[in-house]
């Protein structure tokens, strides 16, 4: 069957949406993750005393957005709902400081994860309701791709099949509702490094997980040359006492990766989960090196981005923008190297 007879007719040209899909994993590009609730970003400032108030939020994200020269090597940005509707002090919409910098705007469409009923230490993400609507305005707004974060926890049991089913449902039919309203479906599955398993169960979990994953796309219709998955690495558990090597993590994250996900797909983008800055780096680096691989492999951190620059600017919130600015640039370079498998740990 030709893919194009799966199109719905109300859909998006593919070609439009391919192309967006391209751009955001374009050769040493990178997503910037700047969709923190209000709720999430309330802890990362109460980590460095930052008082969060809706200005110093606005004020945050637009030193992270206004960012010298972040377009070299970053391709697109997630925004949260307050922030899309944001402006720079002197009133600039941050979606066109975005657009004038050659920086895609994202958005993340999910409301968070509750916990699934029946099913104890395990959660689903909502937000489908009205998706549709939201996913029109944000168009309006000047998003092209779309975020929805599905979790799976690794403990006694868990996760269950269950679990797995629904979150893989939602992230499908989320992934067609913005297909249709021309928006690349950005799929999060993110496997939690919280734990005391070891990195097989994390590859064993990881696999289930994304054969679930993609087998619902399949089941609605969802294009996967208009798609971009966002995948957690194959890691030991925080707590599991076992270290492993970048080599080791790079080559298990690829085999992982390259049994599950279809060659078609445009390209796989990191989080990093709560992995340091240098191994984040490190990690997305050797799997590029090990290619080629059958999609570019880029990052779409959140902490791994922001982290050092969000400490600097605690410090003085006034006279340390500059500073924490050429933080986020050095970041975005570094992690745009890994995405050629040409960082260096000096560099
Ligand atoms: P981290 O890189 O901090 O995990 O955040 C990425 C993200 O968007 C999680 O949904």
């Amino acid at each position: 069957m030709k893919v194009s007879s799966r199109v719905r007719p109300e859909t998006m040209s593919i070609e439009q949406l391919a192309e967006t899909a391209q751009a955001m994993v374009a050769a040493g590009k990178g997503i910037i993750a700047i969709d923190e609730s209000n709720a999430t970003i309330a802890k990362r400032f109460a980590g460095v005393g930052i008082e969060n108030s809706e200005e110093q939020r606005r004020a945050y994200r637009e030193l992270l957005l206004t960012t010298p020269k972040l377009g070299e090597h970053i391709s697109g940005a997630i925004l949260y709902d307050e922030t899309i509707r944001q402006a720079t002090k002197s009133g600039v919409p941050f979606t066109k400081v975005m657009m004038d910098n050659g920086i895609i705007p994202g958005i993340k469409v999910d409301k968070g994860t509750q916990p699934l009923a029946g099913f104890p230490g395990e959660m689903v993400t909502e937000g489908l309701d009205g998706l549709r609507a939201r996913l029109e305005e944000y168009y309006k707004l000047g998003a092209r791709f779309a975020k929805w974060r599905a979790v799976i926890n690794i403990g006694d049991d868990i996760p269950s099949g269950t679990c797995i089913e629904a979150n893989s449902h939602a992230l499908a039919r989320y992934a067609a509702l913005c297909q249709e309203q021309g928006l690349v479906p950005m799929v999060e599955p993110e496997v939690i490094m919280d734990g005391s398993h070891d990195i097989d169960t994390c590859f064993e979990v990881t696999e289930v997980v994304l054969r679930s994953l993609f087998d619902s796309l399949y089941q609605n219709s969802v294009l996967l040359e208009g798609t971009i998955l966002k995948a957690s690495m194959v890691l030991p558990g925080t707590t599991s006492g076992e270290k492993a090597s970048v080599d080791e993590v790079a080559a298990a994250t690829l085999q992982c990766l390259k049994s599950t996900v279809p060659a078609i797909l445009p390209g796989i983008v990191f989080l990093s989960g709560g992995q340091s800055d240098e191994d984040a780096t490190a990690h997305l680096d050797a799997m590029n090196r090990m290619g080629p691989n059958p999609w570019p492999l880029s990052f779409s951190y959140g902490r791994a981005m922001q982290s050092a620059a969000l400490k600097l600017w605690s410090q003085d919130l006034v006279n340390n923008v500059a500073k924490a600015q050429q933080t986020v640039y050095a970041r975005a370079r570094d992690n745009g190297l890994a995405a050629l498998g040409q960082w260096s740990k000096a560099a």
